[in-house]
């Protein structure tokens, strides 16, 4: 299962990338907001600084949602890297755009996704990546990770290439649910990744060594 880190912030993305575990990075507007990033170069050059950093896919969302827009943004994010996969919405004309990114060689994330139906339509146009985001399933009172669990075992049935990324990864457990339910990436923020790290045992474990080896 690959690893990616779902924030705009470079330190953060320079911590997770410090671990060697990281395969890439997610981000969308409201991340980049959050940084306090504006206007439409800056943007661009955040993106070019996250690839700099990780060597990986980094994931660049469209903002346009007709398909002419989604193809001009999505054309200009793809340019910036080799490495950049074009973030497309699951909307009708997201679709579309997602079927003509595949066609022309261009890697895809299908965000904004709720449902099977809505991932067995962004594999059937091609997505590189479908994500599913199973905390915010989770907050409106469904079941996120029964959703990635139906979503493996329909692309296995069916053959479909997409990758399952599972997003909105609220804690450490999500990512183990994802690993077991059949996710082939998860994106989180960087604070359940280093909650995998934890266990009381260890922490007890190495204080009871360390004490030892004074005695060795
Ligand atoms: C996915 O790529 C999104 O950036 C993200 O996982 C959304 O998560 P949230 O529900 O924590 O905003």
């Amino acid at each position: 299962m690959k690893f990616f880190i779902d924030t705009a912030n470079l330190d953060q993305i320079r911590e997770a990338n410090a671990l060697g575990i990281l395969d890439g990075v997610t981000t969308n507007p409201s991340l980049m907001a959050k940084e306090g990033i504006k206007g439409n170069e800056a943007v661009l050059q955040h993106y070019r600084n996250i690839c700099e950093i990780v060597e990986g896919d980094i994931s660049a969302e469209v903002l346009g949602t007709d398909f002419n827009t989604i193809i001009e943004e999505g054309k200009v994010l793809a340019a910036l890297h080799p490495n950049i996969v074009v973030k497309v919405p699951m909307i009708k004309d997201g679709v579309k755009a997602i079927k003509w990114f595949t066609d022309n060689g261009i890697k895809t994330n299908c965000t904004l996704i709720f449902s099977a139906g809505q991932a067995i339509l962004a594999a059937k146009a091609g997505a590189t990546y479908v994500s599913p985001f199973i905390g915010r399933i989770d907050d409106s009172g469904w079941d996120g990770m029964q959703l990635i669990s139906q979503i493996s075992s329909i692309y296995a049935v069916q053959g479909f290439k997409s990758q399952i990324l599972a997003a909105s990864i609220r804690n450490a457990n999500h990512i183990i649910d994802c690993a077991e339910a059949g996710a082939h990436v998860i994106t989180s923020p960087l604070d359940p990744i280093l909650g995998l790290l934890k266990h009381p045992l260890t922490d007890i474990g190495l204080a009871k060594f360390l004490e030892d080896a004074k005695k060795m």
